[in-house]
């Protein structure tokens, strides 16, 4: 999760360990570092960095030039053996990698059969043991490794050190940030400034497809389908160590927010090569149930009705709470349970896996954390790779869970023949460019500011949708409570006429979800209930005839209903922020919650 390079005149272990230190609020399980000095030295295992230095001697490694890595688990779980570097079959080649190897598996395989021993069970060994084979026929380093990177698909940052080439480190840049720090007589390359800012100030953004030869005193960076040289520039940063934790954002869940095109990206690459192969497992199952809370409840929900309408399974959604104590003798063997968990710890979903495993059922995870307890527990994982997830408001994990939950979908749609093809293919493409919408929303930060000081006044939000939007009006809601201390209710539109809209009057805010769907009429017509009590309309949706029915209209992307919650949440994420901003509020750690609730 963390990278840091260093190359100069000084001892490059204890500057390392030092930067390691500075990236740790990120997030880790692991720590490692790499030196040279006539040959590679390594030392690296779980744990905590200060636990680990006086224990290995991390520090204590010699040598001017060298890598440090904290490791935040995608493939493989938190063990000494997992932790960064890698090397080759040779030892002459280490590497350290942030991101996701999506076609890992293929090119192990493809690596074992001709002979490579792998020591791992990460992603990143593979990467050594390419540029190795590559290195047996280039001319030179840098050429072995143009030629090994290119093979690789996915995401990747990756700190690169060999021995024989003993005045350079090398850097790349894969939709995975590092950014080079340039000092005097020494450089420095990390995934996030904070790592060697009490050194230098001026840095380097590399871009996407852009690797750089580091030596002491100088750096150039090039492309790497091409090798051409790129021009870049070196930026002074005036941020303090705090702002530079935050990369700049005001707060870690703002920033989080703001990841989240990055982050469906890496849970659709991190789960292509494995999604077919679970839908496979799972594909006989008519008994399933969804077990969750918070956030991750209502990707839950949202998950019933993708399950439902593409792979015609009938699907409840429970409270893992509830589940675990009213569904004893219901679970049994014909039954699948899908547990969702970002944290994979919380004690009520801990439960239920534990009840459903105990009556022989079969239980596939949803989770972030790579060898929390759930995956442990359950027969089946998929990851949602968004990476750590600090702020305790759930964010991008709840947007990661939608996405894989919708590819697991499609993919079960696929086996099971339920939907007309040509429609899946289009949901296949609009998945693919969801990173793409996301980025399209978190462009209305300003307009929903300028809401969010329109709204700071009022008491009562209210929530509404239809279908897949029920989701997203339950999480918008729960994400308003959080962090702003604002009461909200979140309900499926149609039960709005059922007791909620006694308590809409003159200018209560009511928030409707209407994308473009089998009820979009519908809603149209509980939007109307609402302005009839002069109810503060605000409407998220791709059809222009909303603006006419609402004081507020955002106008979403088009895209399909099924895909829509991954898209809308995004807004309604950043209202509750702004709106928690104006009150005064630490959104980051709002009053009486816990990140995760290991407690029953
Ligand atoms: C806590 C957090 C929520 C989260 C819920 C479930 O309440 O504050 O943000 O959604 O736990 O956590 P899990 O780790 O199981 O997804």
């Amino acid at each position: 999760c963390g990278i840091i390079g260093y190359i100069g005149e000084r001892e490059a272990a204890e500057i390392l360990v030092d930067g390691l230190k500075r990236l740790e609020y990120r997030g880790y399980d692991s720590v490692g570092v790499v030196t040279e000095d006539g040959r590679l030295f390594i030392k690296k295992g779980a744990g905590k960095i200060n636990e680990l230095k006086e224990k290995l001697g991390l520090a204590q490694l010699p040598g001017k030039r060298g890598i440090g890595h904290t490791r935040w688990a995608t493939h493989g779980i938190p063990n000494d053996v997992n932790a960064h570097p890698h090397t080759d079959c040779t030892g002459k080649i280490a590497v350290v990698h942030n991101g996701i190897i999506e076609n890992y598996i293929e090119l192990r395989e493809e690596l074992e059969r001709r002979g490579h021993k792998f020591k791992s069970d990460t992603d990143t060994e593979i990467i050594a043991h390419l540029i190795e084979e590559e290195l047996a026929r280039s001319k030179s380093f840098e050429m072995a490794l143009r030629k090994a990177l290119l093979r690789l698909k996915g995401s990747f940052a990756l700190g690169i050190i060999y021995t024989e080439d003993r005045d350079h480190l090398y850097f790349v840049r894969n939709e995975s940030p590092l950014v080079l720090g340039i000092g005097n007589n020494e450089m420095f390359a990390a995934s996030d400034i904070p790592a060697f800012l009490p050194y230098t100030n001026k840095v380097v953004f590399l871009d996407d497809g852009e690797y750089a030869i580091v030596d002491k005193d100088s750096f150039v960076v090039k492309d790497l389908e091409t090798g051409n040289i790129r021009d870049k520039k070196i930026h002074e940063i005036n941020w303090t160590l705090e702002m530079a934790e935050k990369q700049g954002y005001a707060h870690f869940m703002l920033k989080e927010i703001h990841e989240q095109a990055r982050a469906v990206k890496d849970a659709i690459h991190g789960n292509l090569e494995i999604i077919n192969k679970v839908a496979e497992e799972i594909a006989k199952y008519e008994k399933i149930f969804v077990v969750a809370m918070g956030t991750s409840y209502h990707a839950g929900i949202a998950a019933k009705y993708l399950l439902q309408r593409l792979a015609n399974k009938t699907v409840l959604v429970e409270e893992s709470s509830e589940f675990r104590y009213e569904f004893e003798d219901i679970v049994d063997e014909n039954s699948l349970v899908i547990a969702i968990t970002q944290s994979g710890e919380t004690a009520d979903t801990l439960a239920a896996i534990r009840l459903a495993k105990k009556n022989g059922a079969k239980v596939l995870s949803i989770v972030n954390v790579v060898g929390s307890m759930a995956t442990r527990l359950s027969d089946l994982v998929l990851y949602t790779h968004a990476g750590p997830e600090i702020g305790v408001a759930a964010t991008k994990t709840y947007t990661t869970q939608l996405t894989v939950l919708m590819m697991l979908a499609i993919a079960l749609a696929k086996k099971l023949n339920t939907v007309d093809r040509k429609y899946l293919m289009n949901l296949e493409k609009q998945l693919q460019e969801l990173p793409k919408y996301v980025e399209v929303v978190l462009g209305y930060e300003n307009k929903i500011k300028t809401l969010a000081e329109q709204l700071v006044i009022k008491r009562d939000f209210f929530y509404i949708g239809r279908g897949p939007s029920v989701a997203t009006a339950l999480e918008g809601a729960l994400k308003l409570k959080e962090i702003s201390y604002i009461h909200a209710e979140g309900l499926s539109a149609g039960e709005l006429k059922h007791g909620p809209l006694a308590l809409i009057e003159d200018g209560v805010p009511v928030v409707a979800i209407a994308p473009t769907g089998k009820t979009f009429e519908k809603m149209i017509s509980n939007i109307q209930e609402v302005n009839a009590r002069k109810g503060f309309v605000i409407t998220l949706g791709d059809n222009e005839e909303l603006k006419k029915v609402s004081q507020v209209f955002l106008k979403m992307p088009k895209i399909d209903e099924l895909l829509s919650p991954i898209v809308y949440i995004v807004p309604l994420q950043l209202l509750a922020y702004h709106l928690a901003i104006l009150r005064g509020n630490d959104p980051d750690k709002p009053r009486n919650l816990a990140k995760s609730v290991t407690v029953e």
